[in-house]
């Protein structure tokens, strides 16, 4: 297949490999502590593996919510941390997010605790980010997640057009939806961020336009629009054509993703990720945003300078595991420098800009002397925009230098996560 072979061909260049694989090598704590003696600052993933329904295009970790398992996974997640506070002492957190799942199922029955845990084990000294459901958002919740620290929220809106809304299988008709965002913006968070997806089954431009104009005047302050995804292991993924890289998809959402662009940019927002608009001057809302991060919980992925690890995905084997004062950790890949450095391009590109200096400082070398030879040739072809110190991606080029990134991306996750969804500790998993 043409992808696998350009797959090959980059991943040669820039990592000089060509291919990797996961295993079940586990880091010791004692291990991690060594890692962790040149570490300043760290980032802190939280994984909520539960939602109240399940939607058919949705690839993460997560199942139906149940409060006896909830509440044996606060007691598991509590754990973790003593193990992480002994690990990783007075190190200041700078980035701590809650993702899932939909951390919003946990409002009144773990969340809080968590948090509390965490603040009182580990140096906390950032503003939390955390993801909700639409559905979650009744005023009485809305004041219980401000009064739990949480500046950022994110809410999964989807879609708003009735029609996408059903195949979506989302539960609340457009106008639902609006109420529920109308009170979070009303509400004083520092960012209100929602996410829309794009490309679903015969949308329309006017479709896309109308929602485009919709969310501006419901006052969000940042929109990551994302195109539909297709993972095999999900229920829309079994009904695919096999067309998640086909030239005509990248083209059709390149048009409707312009249509987004211009509505956003004459509203006054600034892109801030591939996906992801900015009123200008407010705080973006993000995952973590340090480069070095711990995961926790079910699923949490963990990235230390030379390893990459993540906990097992099965909600009671790691329960069962942290009880037995062993950490969860399922798979691990040791990172080679080059491997670090392409990592390092790869969320640069996702953030749409970088400068030379933090790839020095990171590294301790020139980035032109690694990538430099790239610059000219995307120069001319209108995809950077900055030179000198700073590198900007022009729209065109963040659109263009994605799609060929997700040729990674979208195999390496459906392999990793779909592997992880039905071996709870699988052997290896060859990317
Ligand atoms: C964890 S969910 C958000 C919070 C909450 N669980 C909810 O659904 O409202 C994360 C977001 O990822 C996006 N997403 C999930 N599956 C996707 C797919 N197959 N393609 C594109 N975006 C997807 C959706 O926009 C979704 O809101
Ligand atoms: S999209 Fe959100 S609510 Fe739906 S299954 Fe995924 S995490 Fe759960």
């Amino acid at each position: 297949m043409i992808e696998n072979t350009i797959r090959k061909i980059i991943c040669k260049r820039f990592t000089r490999e060509t291919g990797f694989a996961l295993d079940n090598r586990i880091p010791s704590s004692e291990g991690l502590s060594e890692k962790f003696k040149d570490i300043d600052e760290l980032g802190v993933y939280l994984h909520i593996p539960f939602c109240k329904q399940i939607c058919p295009y949705c690839p993460y970790n997560k199942e139906i919510y149940d409060p006896d398992v909830a509440k044996k996974y606060v007691a598991a997640v509590r754990k973790e941390i003593d193990v992480y506070a002994g690990i990783v002492g007075n190190r200041p957190v700078t980035s701590l997010y809650i993702g899932g799942g939909t951390p919003t199922t946990m409002l009144h029955n773990g969340i809080e605790d968590i948090l509390t845990h965490l603040k009182s084990r580990l140096n906390i000294q950032c503003d939390i980010h955390m993801e909700s459901h639409p559905n979650d958002l009744s005023a009485e919740n809305l004041d219980k997640i401000g009064s739990m620290g949480i500046r950022h929220l994110s809410i999964g809106v989807e879609a708003l057009q009735d029609r996408h809304l059903k195949t979506l299988k989302r539960p609340y008709t457009t106008e639902e939806v609006k109420v529920s965002v109308s009170r979070a913006v009303s509400n004083n968070f520092t960012c209100v961020n929602v996410d829309f997806i794009f490309g679903l089954p015969d949308q329309t431009h006017a479709e896309i336009e109308q929602a485009g104009h919709a969310l501006v005047q419901l006052g969000v302050d940042q929109v990551a629009a994302y195109p539909l995804f297709r993972f095999p292991y999900t229920g829309f993924g079994s009904n695919s054509d096999g067309s998640i890289h086909k030239i005509s998809t990248i083209f059709r959402r390149r048009k409707m993703l312009k249509i987004l662009e211009d509505i956003f940019y004459s509203a006054g927002f600034d892109r801030t990720s591939v996906w992801a608009f900015t009123r200008r001057g407010v705080p973006r809302y993000c995952s973590v945003t340090v480069p070095l991060y711990i995961g926790l919980g079910a699923s949490g992925g963990s990235y230390l300078k030379d390893i990459f690890y993540l906990n097992t995905f099965n909600v009671v084997e790691y329960i069962k595991t942290v009880n037995r004062d062993t950490l969860p950790i399922a798979l691990s890949i040791d990172l080679t420098r080059h491997l670090q450095m392409a990592g390092w391009l790869y969320w640069r590109i996702y953030e749409t800009r970088f400068r030379k200096e933090d790839f020095r400082n990171r590294f301790g070398t020139e980035f032109d002397s690694v990538y430099g030879k790239y610059i000219k040739p995307l120069s001319l072809l209108g995809f950077l925009k900055g030179d000198g110190e700073q590198i900007v991606l022009s729209d065109r080029g963040t659109y263009w230098l994605h799609a060929l990134e997700d040729i990674f991306s979208i195999n390496y996750i459906s392999k990793l996560w779909g592997t992880s969804q039905t071996d709870p500790w699988p052997e290896k998993v060859v990317l």
